[in-house]
């Protein structure tokens, strides 16, 4: 499934609602898709105001299902991350006078079984994530 909008925070709740609607062919639990929309909503927030900071970009979305597992891949072109291994810490923002709380790569690792951050300055971020559903099952 591939998905593109525009960096605007109204399409924050759509790309989550979407990625969810995605993810419901593999039967998930309500946490588990609690988690996966929170993953994304934390994503998809970065990339508006992080990578575009304000300005007009484009968000895309790829999702794909293996199993029972699904992998979200958020990327944008927007200003990229200078120190990747920073911006991972928890509590570390750019923007604490927005009153960010720093957390949303640490929601992103907690919610989800893996998270890969690539990130180039001056031209973008990739955010590849995956879970694994039913893990109680087999
Ligand atoms: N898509 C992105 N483009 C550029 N910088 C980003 C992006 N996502 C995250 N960052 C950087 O990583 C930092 C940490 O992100 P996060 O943990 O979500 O905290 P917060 O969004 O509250 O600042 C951000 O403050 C920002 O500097
Ligand atoms: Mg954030």
């Amino acid at each position: 499934m591939k998905l593109e909008f525009m960096s605007k925070s109204q399409n924050e709740a759509f790309a989550r609602i979407v990625v969810a609607s995605f993810a419901s062919q593999l039967d998930p639990t309500i946490e588990e898709l609690a988690d996966v929309k929170t993953a994304v909503s934390e994503a998809v927030t970065n990339a508006i105001i992080h990578g575009y900071d304000g300005r007009e970009g484009i968000v895309r979305i790829e999702c794909s299902i293996n199993d029972h597992t699904i992998e979200i891949v958020v990327e944008d072109e927007g200003k990229g991350i200078e120190d990747i291994e920073m911006a991972r810490q928890p509590l570390y923002t750019s923007k604490p006078e927005l009153e960010r709380s720093g957390m949303g790569f640490t929601v992103m690792e907690t919610f989800m079984d893996e998270l890969e951050i690539e990130s180039q300055k001056d031209s973008g971020t990739k955010i590849r994530m995956v879970k694994r559903f039913g893990r109680y099952e087999d």
